[in-house]
């Protein structure tokens, strides 16, 4: 709104409508006058006002007729959502209740005293700034929060986005299954945040994190005060601080027998006991339930409760780990530089193209989680404006051994020469480009390095100086 509100008035009977505009702009506000509905509409169209003052009886228009035109934004360019105000005379208060009916904000009478009107049109302003403010600021959460920060490209990420718009407003519970760092928080947070308002509270439960049973359940439940020695004063369980909002029970694979009884109890009854208590408190939260291990397994192995199982897994959603979805991992690689990039303050940073090829080669057993901390460091240690294949190993990529010293096979298999030639580079970068210690790194003589160095046209910045020509004359092809 700008500072003086800006008002059209609209009013067949001209002399009064001067009158009140003189009143109205003595109190600040800037007034228009249309001396019928229909100047009015057009009025309307070209400018934007803030309010709308409104006559009921005019010849060409009905003041209520304008206000439905409005409101059903059959008119281009009219905002159907601005606040009107019906003016009436003091006996015909009836059609002032008819046109509130059809969407006007208040009513003033051409009796009323100029303090009177000024304040309810103050107070219908401030109600309409009100009302866009939260829409203004909802608007900009939905834009900024919902999937904003869940990028992926994958048909897998596109088909979860799409389940969970879905299902976010319709409180079942789910399961959140995938490796470590695969984003099944995320996911948890995202499907409770796009209830939008009145969501109430997401409360987090890390089941491993409280191996003991007495921790867990004092954790879940709250306890009276005196329910066991240290119970100073009452205190809420989860369960209850999750009222109207979503519990989230991270890796529930890590309860035991007993807190699993527990908690399978209470999904089923909707209601618990504090510790000590002995009154029934309902439980009106919705579950969203995570695991990094295989439940079914874990079921099978009696290590996880049937009946539990059942309970948890009504609706499962498995997020794949990253190595099998590679079209995620540029995407994801530039989101986190541009947002560490932001967060420290630094000049945006781009890949080069062999350092995304090496992203795209690697196993990813953090999954994204390992991808988000490598481009921290790298953002934080890199000083120039390109990240190179080569800064990726200084932060702390590595290709995995697996169990006996053997590289793992990633699953779409490797391109043998690219992996030779990656590894060679490696093996000179981590030996600060000594060909002899990088031939001890893989195990080969000097001179087979030295041709591999030649067959891949390996080169770094002084070899260049210092040698200028000799390495192509004697090549071994
Ligand atoms: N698709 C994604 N887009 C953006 N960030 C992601 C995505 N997936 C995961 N992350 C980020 O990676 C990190 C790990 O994700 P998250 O904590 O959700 O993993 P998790 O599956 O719960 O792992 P764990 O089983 O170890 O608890 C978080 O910082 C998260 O914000
Ligand atoms: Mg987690």
């Amino acid at each position: 709104m700008r500072d003086k509100p800006s008002i059209l008035l609209v009013e067949d009977d001209e002399e009064y409508a001067l009158r009140l505009k003189k009143n109205l702009e003595v109190d600040n506000f800037a007034v228009e006058i249309a001396l019928g509905g229909k100047a009015a509409l057009d009025s309307l169209a070209r400018t934007s006002f803030d309010l709308v003052i409104t006559d009921v009886k005019m010849p060409d228009m009905n003041g209520l007729e304008l206000i439905e035109i409005i409101r059903k934004g059959g008119r281009q360019g009219i905002d159907p959502e601005i606040p009107i105000v019906v003016l009436t005379s003091i006996n015909s208060v009836d059609t002032a209740v008819v046109s509130m009916k059809l969407g006007a904000a208040d009513y003033i009478t051409k009796e009323s005293d100029r303090p009177e009107i000024v304040l309810r049109l103050k107070k219908v302003l401030e109600q309409s700034r009100l009302i866009n403010e939260n829409l203004y600021l909802r608007a900009r959460l939905a834009q900024t929060d919902e999937f904003s920060e869940f990028i992926g490209e994958s048909e897998a990420i596109k088909k979860i986005k799409s389940e969970i718009a879905e299902l976010s407003p319709q409180g079942v519970s789910l399961l959140l299954m995938g490796e470590t760092g695969v984003g099944k928080e995320l996911v948890a947070r995202a499907l409770h945040r796009l209830r939008g308002h009145g969501a109430g509270p997401f409360i987090v439960v890390n089941c491993a994190a409280l191996p003991d049973d007495h921790l867990i359940q004092s954790e879940l439940f709250g306890h009276e005060q005196g329910a066991f020695t240290g119970a100073t004063a009452m205190r809420k369980g989860k369960f209850e601080l999750a009222v109207g909002g979503s519990l989230f029970l991270d890796e529930i694979s890590e309860l035991s027998r007993a807190s699993q009884g527990k908690i399978l109890k209470v999904i089923e009854n909707r209601s618990f006991i504090r510790l000590g208590g002995t009154r029934e408190i309902k439980v009106n939260c919705r579950f969203l339930f995570a695991t990094n291990k295989d439940l079914f397994q874990e079921m099978r192995a009696s290590r996880f409760r049937e009946d539990l199982y059942y309970r948890v897994n009504i609706y499962p959603i498995v997020l794949p780990p990253l190595r099998e979805r590679r079209e995620d991992i540029a995407p994801l690689a530039r989101y986190f530089i541009a947002f560490f990039c932001r967060r420290y303050n630094k000049p945006l940073k781009r890949l080069d193209a062999r350092a995304l090829e090496r992203l795209m080669a690697h196993p990813w057993q953090g999954n994204v989680r390992e991808l988000r901390n490598i481009m921290e460091r790298l953002v934080i240690r890199i000083h120039g404006d390109e990240i190179k294949a080569a800064d990726l190993v200084t932060c702390g990529l590595v290709l995995e051994p697996g169990r006996g010293g053997t590289i793992i096979l990633p699953p779409q298999g490797v391109q043998i020469d690219q992996l030779e030639e990656d590894l060679t580079r490696q093996a000179l970068e981590r030996s600060g480009w000594n060909q002899k210690a990088a031939a001890g790194l893989l195990g080969i003589s000097v001179d087979r390095m030295n041709s591999r160095v030649r067959k891949y046209g390996l080169t770094h910045p002084t070899w260049l100086k210092h040698k200028p020509q000799s390495m192509d004359e004697t090549g071994e092809r």
